[in-house]
């Protein structure tokens, strides 16, 4: 089995579906650039049948983004398949991805339809869209809420069909670690002509689990993950890029994994679709907030300055950042306050940094955000400027 894991970005498509993150065509075309060239290996650019917007979308990304392979969303029938694949018409290397939903709930309330007339769908689908393109991908939405023999089933019938990636979608975010692990394992180890295709992973963030259940898929050997940059998607949103991506590099020595991600061009990509999208990312989150690598307690200052691994699982230049912060509060200690001093350019004698030192900390005891220009004022020995 290959030890590559393949980028599967829906930014462009289930990110966008989220309140508040609708795009614009020129807003699409710039985001699926900075996604070439972080290096993701499949842009699912948009749902080619769902509006005029859409399909001019997809078919001009797939005109002028080269690099990775361009894929469009088509549900089981002739109308979405066939326009999907003229959207793609011009794109270097093109996906359709089939989909339609296999629970029992979907099944009975939504599609009305009974499991025999579910896999007629899906081969159906499959079969028209291989007229396309050779590289077809089929979804069972709801897959983790479907009964496993009937997940097994619609897989071998659409892999029989031509597809050649299955996607295993936990479309509403219910499932966990574990039961995510034995589905996907009991899937290769019960469909006979699983080899034939790559099994992809689809997770949504309802009880916060995207990530967990992306890499439990990926251990038992899905060979795709689905996500978008920031997490963004439907509800809760989707598997976060930059968190799925960190972690199989982070702890290769766990997973025995690589992707083809250039981690460097997370940060910056991750800014641009929050400039695109006036999304703001919350200051806690995973890699890519203000956060992720600053540090205020004394004791975790004085680790860094010794080594940076002390408190650091990575290094802020692998995802794109300068570098890491030591944000000095009323929780710093002496080592951090001297570190700051000498990188503002003063050679303080040591009787000096005790005074300098206490009215540190009265002002930080004051005041929230302490700046250079108040370790200035302190050096000087004047009052604080807030
Ligand atoms: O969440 C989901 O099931 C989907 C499918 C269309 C793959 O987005
Ligand atoms: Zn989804």
């Amino acid at each position: 089995m290959s030890n590559n894991v393949i980028i599967f970005d829906t930014t462009l498509r289930d990110g966008e579906q989220s309140p508040g993150c609708a795009m614009s065509l020129a807003q699409k075309k710039r985001m699926a650039k900075a996604l070439a060239s972080l290096g993701v290996d499949v842009i699912e650019a948009g749902f080619a049948a769902a509006s005029p917007d859409d399909f001019n979308a997809v078919a001009s990304i797939a005109r002028d983004i080269k690099g990775p392979t361009i894929c469009a969303l088509a549900r089981c029938n002739d109308h979405d398949i066939r326009e999907a694949g003229r959207a793609l018409q011009e794109a270097e290397k093109k996906r359709i991805h089939v989909f339609i939903a296999t629970s029992p709930l979907h099944r009975e309330h939504k599609l009305k339809m009974t499991k025999e007339q579910v896999v007629t769908k899906a081969v159906a689908a499959v079969t028209l869209a291989k007229s396309f393109t050779a590289d077809v991908e089929f979804s069972c939405e709801d897959a983790l809420r479907t009964e496993k023999d009937f997940l097994a089933q619609v897989v071998e019938a659409a892999i029989a069909a031509g597809a050649t990636t299955v996607n295993i979608p936990d479309t509403v975010g219910y499932t966990t670690p574990t039961e995510m692990f034995d589905t996907i394992h009991f899937l290769k180890t019960t469909v006979p002509n699983i080899k034939q295709a790559i099994i992809s992973t689809h997770c949504h963030n309802d009880l916060g689990l995207a990530v967990a259940n992306s890499l439990a898929a990926v251990e038992a050997g899905a060979r795709q993950v689905e996500c978008t940059l920031n997490g963004i998607g439907e509800r809760a949103g989707n598997c976060a890029l930059e968190e799925v991506v960190m972690a199989i590099k982070t702890r290769a020595n766990h997973y025995g994994l690589d992707t083809g991600i250039r981690t460097e061009q997370i940060l910056p990509s991750s800014r641009l679709l929050s400039a695109i999208t006036g999304s703001v990312v919350p200051r806690n989150k995973a890699i890519i907030g203000d956060n992720a690598f600053a540090h205020a307690s004394g004791i975790h200052q004085h680790g860094m300055l010794s080594h940076p691994e002390t408190y650091e699982i990575m290094r802020p230049k692998s995802i794109g950042r300068i570098d890491t912060s030591l944000v000095l509060g009323k929780h710093s200690g002496r080592h951090a306050l001297v570190d700051k001093i000498k990188e503002l350019g003063f050679d303080t004698a040591s009787e000096d940094i005790e005074r300098i030192f206490a009215d540190f900390k009265a002002l930080a005891d004051r005041k929230k955000h302490i700046t250079d220009a108040d370790i200035e004022a302190l050096v000087f020995g004047q009052s604080s400027t807030g």
